[in-house]
């Protein structure tokens, strides 16, 4: 039995036909939806804002783990609160009072996340984490679906798993990107809590048991 939460990424979803992707999430053994919100700033895309999130809230209860790739990530919490997330995660590099946007997401009753792009180490993350609910380590450079993994990110699953078995702190550790059948097995041997995906999952390329 996999202990361990799926979060299938509707970045990858039918953008025609939303409710069915839902219904697919809902069937498969997954109880979060991560959501990955793109500014065309912060990375060289863009998806979805609040609106898709409160229309999605109406058709289910899963949980709504809501990935904030934009410039400004505090001025859009209240929004996507309101709309239904259930967690905030916003990114380490574009953010200067980390423990402060920590804090007005735990005042809104939500989980908070923090992320970090391939290029940034988790060391940076020390004064934070004992704030953070989910840390979450991205595999690929945020932007696109169905990208291949960089395999050097994985050390920082085992780096994050380390330091919370030494300071008992209470995150959970996320990983994003490029996770298929092939590249599972890496991330669940490192440790990791959390598991997203995006094309892999919606193209029957990931077996989760
Ligand atoms: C990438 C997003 C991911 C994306 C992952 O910027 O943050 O959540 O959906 O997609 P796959 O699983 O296709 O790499
Ligand atoms: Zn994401």
């Amino acid at each position: 039995m996999n202990k361990r939460i799926l979060a299938p990424s509707i970045l990858s979803a039918d953008y025609l036909h939303f409710a069915d992707s839902i219904s697919l999430i809902e069937k498969s053994k997954a109880p979060w939806v991560h959501i990955d919100i793109m500014d065309g700033s912060f990375v060289p895309n863009f998806t979805f804002g609040p609106p898709l999130v409160k229309a999605l809230r109406k058709i289910t209860n899963l949980f709504f783990d809501v990935h904030l790739m934009v410039n400004n990530p505090q001025n859009h919490f209240e929004s996507f609160v309101q709309a239904g997330a259930d967690a905030l995660t916003f990114h380490y590099e574009n953010v200067i009072h980390h423990h402060r946007l920590i804090e007005q997401i735990h005042d809104m009753g939500k989980k908070a996340g923090i992320s970090i792009v391939p290029s940034t180490p988790v060391s940076v993350l020390q004064e934070i984490l004992p704030f953070a609910d989910i840390v979450l380590i991205m595999t690929v450079n945020p932007g696109f679906g169905g990208q291949k993994l960089i395999p050097q990110c994985v050390e920082k699953i085992k780096q994050l798993q380390q330091i919370r078995s030494e300071s008992g702190y209470n995150y959970k550790v996320s990983v994003d990107g490029g996770i298929n059948n092939q590249t599972l097995p890496l991330v669940l041997d490192a440790g990791v809590d959390i598991v997203v995906s995006g094309s892999a999952f919606f193209s029957g390329n990931l077996n989760w048991s």
